[in-house]
């Protein structure tokens, strides 16, 4: 079997790779390790970025996000017994954020890969990637593939990453000593906009999916399993921390999702080997207060279908050979912007009186400076 790109991984990196391709003429074939009724059902993240959804358009995808997804145009910031709101519409005039879960964003490119005769394989378990150097292959389930490029959009624990030889990546990574517990419940939001809260009892952020939907998190312990989260411990928490306004109510509905997600950064360095080409969360993650994950796994995947097609229509390399370099300026940016969101809005136990007088006044500086404020909203709805 042969094809251009052999993409490891059915996540919203590789299936928007494989789309992106098709729609240049350049074939691939997409790997998953889990089934399709998993991947679309795994609940993740849920802000887009303007350019993510722009992306999704363009591409064709975007008819269900246009009609089903929530623009927003700013997010409050609530601490210390008040409200404040970050206004895009003003600070960053003219862009915006979509909340659409990550899993219908997976369910519109699968359904657009399989409408095309794409060729998506689900739970396929033993991909392995070999020869990266030159003329690579991957093996599975006693099949060869040849390609002339391998994308690893395989997740943080897929099989791409360590595939690369010892020695040749530098990694960078940073553990929280906490985690967030996030649920989804079938109740109305209780506020238009994202709440992000902090408190002395710890973070909560308040979002949503739908006019039915809402979605919330909790900062919780680093090794808490859900079984001690009973669902009126959760609602109780979620009150503590987020009725800290006069004339708030949250309101409690049935709740039928539960994860812990631990908090941890992460970079590899550089992004790509031989023939292989990193994507997503197998080159990065960040901690999800700065909702940047996903749109970070976008920016790559624009990227790198710049280079491939030139790779394909040219035979020139120079773009694939600038791919690390070309997605890791916004993945820092990412980093930084997302471990200050975190910082900000968190409480560490490490932290003593003095530090958590620190954090309140820097809360106080970007909510009643312009200047921070911007800095806020332009990180948030994302860089061009
Ligand atoms: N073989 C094949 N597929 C694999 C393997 C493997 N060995 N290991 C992992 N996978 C699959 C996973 O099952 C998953 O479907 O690769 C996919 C990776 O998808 P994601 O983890 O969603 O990563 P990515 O596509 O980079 O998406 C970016 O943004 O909001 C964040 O972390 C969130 O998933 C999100 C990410
Ligand atoms: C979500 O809706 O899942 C969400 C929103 C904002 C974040 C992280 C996750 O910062």
């Amino acid at each position: 079997m042969r094809t251009q790109v052999g993409i490891i991984g059915a996540g919203p990196a590789g299936l928007l790779l494989s789309h992106l391709l098709h729609l240049r003429g350049i074939s691939s074939v997409v790997l998953e390790r889990r089934s399709r009724a998993y991947v679309e059902r795994r609940v993740r993240a849920g802000v887009l970025e303007q350019g993510t959804v722009d992306t999704l358009v363009e591409a064709g995808v975007g008819a269900r996000l246009l009609r089903e997804g929530l623009p927003h145009q700013g997010i409050e910031l609530r601490y210390d017994g008040q409200s404040h709101r970050v206004a895009f519409e003003k600070l960053v005039p003219g862009r915006s954020i979509t909340v659409y879960g990550q899993q219908e964003v997976v369910k519109d490119l699968i359904a657009a890969r399989l409408e095309a005769g794409g060729d998506v394989r689900f739970e396929i378990e033993d991909v392995a990637a070999h020869s990266l150097e030159a003329e690579p292959y991957l093996t599975f389930g006693g099949e060869r593939l040849d390609c002339d490029v391998i994308a690893g959009c395989d997740g943080f624990h897929g099989v791409s990453r360590p595939s690369i030889p010892p020695g040749v990546l530098q990694v960078f990574e940073r553990e929280y000593p906490f985690a967030w517990l996030g649920i989804l419940a079938r109740v109305a939001p209780s506020s238009e906009e994202l709440i992000y809260a902090r408190t002395e009892r710890g973070f909560a952020l308040h979002s949503m999916r739908s006019p039915t939907v809402s979605r919330f998190y909790l900062q919780v312990p680093p090794d808490a399993g859900v079984d001690e989260w009973p669902d009126e411990r959760i609602w109780a928490e979620l009150k503590a921390r987020l009725e800290t306004v006069p004339g708030f109510t949250l309101e409690t509905g049935e709740i039928f999702e539960k994860g812990v997600t631990p908090m941890r950064a992460f970079v590899a360095e550089p992004m790509q080997y031989g023939r292989l080409y990193l994507a997503g969360d197998a080159a990065h993650i960040v901690p999800p207060t700065g909702a940047k994950g996903l749109n970070l796994a976008v920016a790559d995947v624009r990227v790198l279908t710049e280079a491939l097609d030139r790779f394909f229509a040219t035979g020139s390399a120079d773009l694939l050979d600038s791919y690390s370099e070309s997605c890791l300026k916004r993945v820092w940016r990412a980093q930084h912007f997302s471990w200050w969101m975190t910082t900000l809005l968190h409480t560490f136990d490490s932290d003593d009186a003095y530090g958590r007088r620190l954090q309140l006044s820097y809360l106080d500086y970007v909510t009643s400076s312009e200047a921070a404020a911007t800095t806020l909203a332009e990180n948030y709805v994302g860089l061009p």
